[in-house]
C-alpha cells in the first residue's frame, strides 16, 4: 500500500468512478478521487484518469503530471487537443488482452464452422449439410501486431490456423508470417480467408479499409473489426459486401457510438453487430497498471504504455 497522496481526476461516460475509486483504495491509503466539473482545488489534480476528454479540458488543472487512458486506445482522447508537455499513457492490462483474445476467438471460429450460415439456416428450418474443416485449412491475417494482435495472432496460432499479420516495423513472431508497408498489406490481405482489424486509430490508419484495401481481399473474405470504426470507409464495405470481395463481417466498433437506428449495417444479413464490447477494463484487475502510472508521474518518470504523441499510439 503506497504512502502517496495523490490527487486523481476521473471522467469516464462509460466507467463507474465508484469502482475506479474502491479499486484506487487498493493502493493507495490517502487519495483525492475528483470527479464532475466542479473539482475543488483544481491546480492540485496530479493525475487524470479519463476514457474521453472532459467538456471543460484540462487547462485549470496547471499541475498535473500525467493523463492515463482507460483503454488501450487514445484516440477518443483526441490527442491533439491535451495539453503537450503532460504525458499520456494508455492501459494494457492482461484481463483486457484475454479478453480481446477471447473475442477475436470467437468471430473466427463462427466463420470458420459456418455458424453464421447454419444460425441464418435455423430460422428457414434449412438442414443442409457443409463439410466441417480443421484450421489449418484456414488462414488469417492480421492489421496490428501490437499488445493485442501479437496475443491475437499467437492464440490464433495455437489453435492451427494459419496466421499472417501487419505491423508499421517489421516483427518476429513464432509460426507467423510477418508483412510490413502497402505491397505487403495488400499480399497479405489477398492469401487471408478472414481479416482482422486490431490497429490504433491515427492519421495513417484512418479509413484504411477502404475501396483501395478491399479489391485486394481474396473473395468472399470474412472482416472482422476489432479496431475502431473510422479504420473503415464504411460505404465502401458495404460495397465490398455486395460485390461479394468481402463474405460476412463482424463489426465491434462503428464510425458513430451507438450506431444510428437507420444505419444499413443493422439488419443487414451478413454484418453482424457487437456493441464494443472486445474488451474493456475492469478496475480491480486494471488498478496495478493505474497505480504504477501514478507513482511514476509523481516521480517524474517515463510512464508505462505512454503514448508517442507524434506517431498517434
Ligand atoms: P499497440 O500495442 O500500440 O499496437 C499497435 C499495432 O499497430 C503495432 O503493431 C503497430 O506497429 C501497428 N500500427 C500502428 N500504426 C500502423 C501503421 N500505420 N501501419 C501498420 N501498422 C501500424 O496497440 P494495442 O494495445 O494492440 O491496441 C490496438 C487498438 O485496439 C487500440 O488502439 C484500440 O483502438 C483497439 N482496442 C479496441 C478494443 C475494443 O473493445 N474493440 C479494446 C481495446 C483496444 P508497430 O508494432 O510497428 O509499432
Ligand atoms: C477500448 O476500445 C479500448 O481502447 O480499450
Amino acid at each position: 500500500m503506497s504512502q502517496l497522496k495523490p490527487h486523481v481526476y476521473f471522467n469516464s461516460s462509460m466507467d463507474s468512478a465508484d469502482d475506479w475509486r474502491d479499486a484506487l483504495a487498493t493502493e493507495f491509503k490517502e487519495f483525492k478521487f475528483s470527479v464532475g466539473d466542479d473539482v475543488e482545488d483544481p491546480d492540485s489534480v496530479d493525475v487524470a484518469i479519463v476514457w474521453t476528454l472532459p467538456e471543460m479540458g484540462f487547462e485549470q488543472f496547471t499541475n498535473l503530471r500525467a493523463i492515463l487512458s482507460l483503454g488501450a486506445g487514445v484516440n477518443q482522447l483526441d490527442p491533439k487537443r491535451l495539453p503537450a508537455n503532460v504525458p499520456l499513457a494508455r492501459l494494457v492490462d492482461a484481463t483486457l488482452t484475454r479478453m480481446m483474445v477471447d473475442y477475436a476467438k470467437t468471430a473466427v471460429y463462427r466463420y470458420h464452422r459456418k455458424f453464421h450460415l447454419f444460425e441464418r439456416r435455423s430460422r428457414q428450418s434449412s438442414w443442409i449439410y457443409i463439410p466441417p474443416t480443421l484450421t489449418d485449412t484456414t488462414s488469417v491475417g492480421i492489421l496490428g501486431l501490437g499488445e493485442l494482435g501479437a496475443e491475437i495472432a499467437l492464440a490464433l496460432r495455437l489453435e492451427g490456423f494459419e496466421v499472417l499479420g501487419w505491423s508499421r516495423t517489421p516483427k518476429a513472431l513464432d509460426g507467423i508470417e510477418t508483412f510490413t508497408g502497402r505491397d505487403g498489406l495488400q499480399t497479405m490481405v489477398g492469401r487471408s480467408d478472414i481479416v482482422i482489424n486490431i490497429l490504433p486509430l491515427t492519421e495513417e490508419t484512418r479509413n484504411i479499409f477502404s475501396r483501395d484495401l478491399f479489391q485486394y481481399f481474396r473473395e468472399c473474405a470474412y472482416f472482422i473489426n476489432m479496431g475502431r470504426g473510422m479504420h473503415v470507409v464504411e460505404a465502401d464495405l458495404l460495397e465490398a459486401i455486395e460485390a461479394g470481395r468481402v463474405e460476412a463481417a463482424t463489426l465491434d466498433v462503428s464510425t458513430v457510438e451507438p450506431l444510428p437506428d437507420d444505419h444499413p449495417f443493422w439488419n443487414h444479413p451478413d454484418i453482424l453487430i457487437t456493441p464494443h464490447v472486445a474488451g474493456t477494463s475492469i478496475p480491480m484487475t486494471a488498478v496495478p497498471c493505474i497505480a504504477e502510472n501514478i507513482r511514476r508521474a509523481l516521480a517524474g518518470a517515463r510512464l508505462s504504455q505512454q503514448v508517442d504523441r507524434e506517431r498517434g499510439y
